[in-house]
């Protein structure tokens, strides 16, 4: 079965595409800070015979993204689709009252928490969504 990794699994939009993924069959490699919401996904799975792998971590801590993805098990490891979709957005005031602390907070998991995801080595083989013929290719979301 082809694997899907998805960065912000635990909610929104990252939840939605593990369960439509998942309906599907694929192997699920999820990933977000709350490890106890991870496990939950992780069991809901488990009765509908989908292998799951769950990684808790901040996207913004470079060397324990580093890490995980250094140690995903074998039978996970050739990712074929990436969904870089962990994000937030902080602050509700006009640009002029914002505050610093939330835009860093912002630019550090929205912008600097993708590019250590994008190092994943590409799939093996022609990933399962046609994509015109490039082998290199892999479907990214974000
Ligand atoms: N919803 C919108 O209208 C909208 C519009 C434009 C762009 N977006 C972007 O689309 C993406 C998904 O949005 P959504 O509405 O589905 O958001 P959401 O429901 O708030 O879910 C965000 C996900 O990102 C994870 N996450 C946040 N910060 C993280 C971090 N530092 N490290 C690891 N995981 C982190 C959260 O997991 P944990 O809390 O467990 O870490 C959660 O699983 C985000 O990047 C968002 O910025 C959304």
């Amino acid at each position: 079965m082809p694997t899907i990794l998805i960065t912000g699994a635990t909610a929104g939009y990252g939840l939605a595409m593990a369960h439509l993924f998942g309906s599907h069959h694929y192997n699920l490699v999820l990933i977000g800070r709350r490890s106890e919401r991870l496990e939950a996904i992780q069991e809901e799975f488990k009765p509908k015979g989908v292998k799951v792998h769950v990684i808790s971590l901040d996207v913004t801590d470079r060397e324990a993204v580093d890490k995980a993805l250094g140690s995903i098990p074998a039978e996970f490891a050739d990712i074929d689709i990436l969904v870089n979709n962990a994000g937030l957005a902080k602050g509700i005031d006009p640009a002029q009252k914002s505050n610093l602390d939330d835009w860093e907070i912002m630019i550090d998991t929205n912008i600097k928490g993708l590019p250590a995801f994008l190092r994943l080595p590409p799939p093996p083989a022609p990933p399962p969504v046609s994509t015109g013929g490039d082998p290199e290719f892999r479907l990214l979301f974000y």
